[in-house]
């Protein structure tokens, strides 16, 4: 072949290629190593398992903490963009003591977000859970089901799940609890969550799935530029241990609590304002108002949030009264996730749906407790698509 030719048809080869990815972390090129979730973890085999569908969308998930790794999903321009933070190996979300504790992507239990000084009664009898987060207990304590082992199965080619046996004084939670989490991956690019439990004893269940979005695509930068609707009147406020107070608080329409309009999340997140000091940003539990008289209408939107810049938008549909928002806040730099790439402050945004906060010791809120003979259901959609705006 001419040689002037072969560089200009390398040339276009190149610019082709480049133009197909959008910037310059796209996934086109990017494929995870399943072979790097391959081992054994307290004599349990840990792996990943993987969906993929017929519109491009392709779901990751390791049994190591029930923990979705990796959601692709094709952009505006039909580039495919991986858009969940996560680690490209097992020994990133293993190793604690050297990479430092993440929730990325994992199936929290036994109860997600906070219970006040770590403190339950149950039956008449009080008590004390591990405190791992000023002075509370955050998601399970030190040991939730997010550092557990899973077992794993691809049930077929859409539906992964994920089943833990949790036994009786699991970090001091009473009754032997049986969960099951059901991922199915639709033809309509959702990912469709069902989380199932029963107990032999009385005991508190609240699970929620911790993905962290960024859908742009490009973790390097924050997710401030993306546009947040969440279907909400009213929200819980914090006191300055990230607790909830007990009140349940009407937003006004300025409050930049308030997403009713849908807004960027950056635009009032450094509003001079006491919650958002408290939360170092948004890390709030906001009261959908798709719950209703006790029953949660998982057909009606709870959450929407979009890109501008990939036109990714992702719809939240869940049965849960509540959605715990966090924008990020605590990563700081230490977290070196897939492709290398370094997460900073607000690379990305949970949308967590769950009971309220602390709802053991909130008497009048929906009921975390679940008897033997009841079955807990929780239901959580994450619906992609691509769209022009929300
Ligand atoms: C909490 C944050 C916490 C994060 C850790 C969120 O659900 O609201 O405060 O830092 O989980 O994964």
């Amino acid at each position: 072949m001419d040689k002037s030719f072969k560089s200009i048809l390398i040339a276009g080869l190149v610019t082709v290629f480049m133009g197909s990815c959008a910037n310059s972390q796209n996934v086109c090129s990017y494929q995870l190593d399943a072979k790097k979730f391959d081992t054994v973890i307290n004599k349990k085999p840990v792996h990943l398992f993987t969906m993929k569908n017929n519109n491009g969308m392709e779901v990751s998930i390791t049994n190591f903490g029930g923990r979705i790794v990796q959601i692709i999903i094709p952009d505006k321009n039909g580039n495919k963009q991986d858009v969940v933070l996560g680690y490209d190996n097992i020994q990133q979300y293993y190793d604690i003591e050297k990479y430092g504790g993440s929730d990325f992507g994992a199936a929290i239990g036994r109860y997600a977000n906070r219970i006040n000084k770590g403190q339950i009664t149950i039956g008449g009898k009080q008590i004390q859970l591990p405190q791992n987060n000023f002075g509370h207990c955050l998601h399970g304590g030190p040991n939730g089901w997010q550092y557990a082992i899973y077992d794993g199965k691809k049930e077929n080619d859409s539906t992964i799940t994920m089943s833990i046996v949790s036994p009786d004084g699991d970090a001091n939670f009473p009754g032997k609890v049986e969960a099951k989490v059901t991922y199915t991956l639709t033809s309509t690019n959702a990912l469709d969550i069902q989380y199932e439990a029963t107990t032999d004893a009385e005991t508190v269940i609240n699970m929620t799935n911790h993905s962290y979005f960024n859908l742009n695509g490009d973790p390097t930068k924050n997710i401030e530029n993306c546009i947040l609707y969440v279907n909400a009147d009213c929200m819980t406020p914090v006191n300055r241990t990230f607790m909830t107070t007990g009140e349940i608080v009407k937003m006004a329409e300025d409050d930049p609590f308030n997403f009713l309009k849908p807004k960027a999340v950056g635009k009032d997140i450094n509003a001079d304002n006491e919650q958002l000091k408290f939360g170092m940003g948004y890390d709030h539990n906001w009261c959908l108002n798709t719950y209703k008289d006790g029953v949660g209408n998982d057909k009606e939107i709870a959450a929407s949030l979009w890109s501008p810049i990939t036109g990714i938008r992702l719809d939240v549909y869940t049965n849960e009264p509540g959605i715990q928002v966090y924008t990020g806040n605590f990563l700081d730099g230490t977290a070196k996730g897939k492709k290398g790439i370094i997460y900073n402050r607000r690379a990305a945004i949970c949308l967590e749906t769950q009971k309220y906060p602390d709802t053991p010791n909130k008497p009048d809120w929906p009921t975390a407790n679940l008897k033997p003979g009841e079955t807990y259901k929780s239901h959580c959609v994450f619906a992609f698509s691509v769209s022009k705006g929300l």
